[in-house]
């Protein structure tokens, strides 16, 4: 139990996810998906939250392909606390067939390097998606849930269409936080 709960607060540490009883539940991640479509930047406007979690705010995350066909990420934020900028790379790997959802992602650099989940619930690719992951850890579960946009205002009309997608999946919205993306530098 104690080795569960050391894993779980490095765990948490790195993704900052949400433990819940019992197993993940059954979601279904996008039909048809395109991952070229999906590559980019995107904006960080929610995500779950732990109370470990350190703050950041201009959260982005930038998909591009590598040489071998394995995502590139590169998710950039700033610290509300020292406005020191940071980032970190990451390897995203498909799962299944290419149109499917399902990716693991990896950050070597981390403590504790691991492969979590990244499926895309659903996306229209130009203005927002909505991204699970969720790990069994024997009795209980680890989830996160992200809303990335395009834009770093989206419009209520995209956050709405986000919410739905949540709500479908009977995600709980409790546990979301906004992420702070006001007077982050253009260039940034
Ligand atoms: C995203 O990453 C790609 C590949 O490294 C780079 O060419 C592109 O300029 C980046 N885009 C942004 C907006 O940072
Ligand atoms: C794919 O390329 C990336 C970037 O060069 C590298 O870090 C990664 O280990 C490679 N992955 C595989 C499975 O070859
Ligand atoms: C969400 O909950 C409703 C009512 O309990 C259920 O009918 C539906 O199948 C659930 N949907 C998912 C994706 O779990």
């Amino acid at each position: 139990m104690l080795r569960i709960f050391v894993i779980v607060i490095i765990a948490n540490a790195a993704m900052a996810q949400v433990p819940f009883l019992g197993t993940c539940p059954n979601l279904e991640a996008a039909q048809n998906f395109e991952l070229d479509k999906y590559l980019g930047k995107w904006y960080e406007v929610e995500r779950y939250f732990a109370w470990f979690e350190f703050s950041g705010k201009c959260v982005t995350a930038n998909y591009s392909l590598n040489e071998n066909d394995t995502v590139k990420i590169v998710n950039k934020q700033i610290s509300s606390l020292t406005g020191v900028a940071t980032s970190i790379e990451g390897i995203g790997r498909l799962i299944g067939r290419s149109d499917d959802s399902k990716l693991t992602v990896t950050f070597p650099s981390l403590p504790l390097p691991f492969d979590a989940p990244y499926w895309v619930l659903d996306t229209d690719y130009e203005s927002y998606t909505v991204v699970w992951s969720c790990t069994n850890l024997g009795v209980f579960n680890v989830r996160n849930v992200w809303i990335l946009t395009r834009e770093p205002k989206p419009p209520v009309a995209v956050l709405e269409k986000a919410y739905q997608i949540i709500d479908k999946n009977n995600i709980s919205r409790a546990y979301f936080i906004r992420t702070d993306q006001k007077n982050c530098p253009g260039s940034y």
